[in-house]
């Protein structure tokens, strides 16, 4: 049985879709097999690997609202580990059009539970909202990443997150864990840096990722050429900590 992994913080541009590509890559050429979820309507994750997959027939959308069957709307790409469900900004209508549907909170669990089985890891890559996307995405997930970047107000709404968390524990996934909390965007020249990574490290304590993601450039430009890091330079700092970062969660799951 898969271990389903969301990616979550309300707050934009932390490095969700950052986090969510390039782990979901970084699991792939592991041998870990790995299905990666778009679950944004910006569908940032799903043109970040664009020159990866074949064209998509279906997406998370067609799956969540119209009920395609979810082996249709799978897209494989050229990494034999790693499959996605894209997304399109069709989805934005979904957060409205879940609301009338029985069991709105439980759409991906029934869209996922075919195809559980498949994968070692599923990892979605959520919206900056606690929306209706995003309650699917807890519901139906064994735990969640929380990426934060180290920069001003990084705690800032954190704790709305994890009273989302503790309700959805209470009310819709008792089995809800907190698998990391990730620092993104280190940049060790910056004693701010330093300071937001130390503030977060006393507020979370155990639950933070020894690895942590630095400010690289290289993360921040492969998307634009269709690419996850470790395909467009595998050595940048970018890849390497990504790669670090699977062998710490494989290595926490043993
Ligand atoms: N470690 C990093 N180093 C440099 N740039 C980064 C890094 N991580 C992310 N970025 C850049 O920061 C921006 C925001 O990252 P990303 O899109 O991953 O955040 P997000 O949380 O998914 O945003 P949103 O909330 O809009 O979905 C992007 O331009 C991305 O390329
Ligand atoms: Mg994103």
């Amino acid at each position: 049985m898969s271990r389903i992994i969301s990616l979550t913080n309300q707050k934009g541009g932390v490095g969700k879709t950052t986090t969510s590509v390039n782990l979901a890559v970084s699991f792939a050429v592991s041998e870990v097999k790995t299905l990666l979820i778009d679950l944004d309507p910006q569908s940032n994750a799903t043109t970040g690997i664009e020159e990866l997959t074949d064209e998509p027939k279906g997406s998370i959308y067609d799956a969540i609202i119209r009920g395609s069957a979810t082996k249709d709307v799978i897209t494989k790409t050229k990494l034999d580990h790693l499959d996605i469900i894209t997304s399109t900004s069709d989805l934005v209508g979904a957060e409205v059009e879940l609301v009338s549907l029985m069991a709105r909170e439980h759409q991906l669990e029934k869209v996922l539970k075919p195809v559980r089985k498949k994968y070692d890891y599923i990892l979605i890559d959520c919206p900056p909202s606690l929306g209706l996307l995003t309650l699917n995405a807890l519901t139906c997930s064994d735990s969640v990443i929380i990426p934060i970047q180290c920069e001003y107000y990084a705690l800032e709404g954190l704790g709305q997150l994890l009273n989302t968390v503790r309700l959805v524990q209470k009310n819709l996934n008792p089995n809800l864990e907190i698998e990391g909390v990730l620092l993104t965007m280190y940049d060790g020249r910056l004693n701010l840096s330093k300071q937001v990574a130390e503030e977060v490290r006393s507020f979370f304590e155990d639950k933070i990722f020894t690895t942590v993601i630095n400010r690289n450039v290289r993360l921040s430009e492969a998307p634009s050429f269709g690419k996850p890091a470790l395909l467009y330079d595998a050595n940048s700092t970018g890849a390497q900590n990504y790669m670090t970062l699977v062998e710490e969660i494989l290595s926490d799951g043993n």
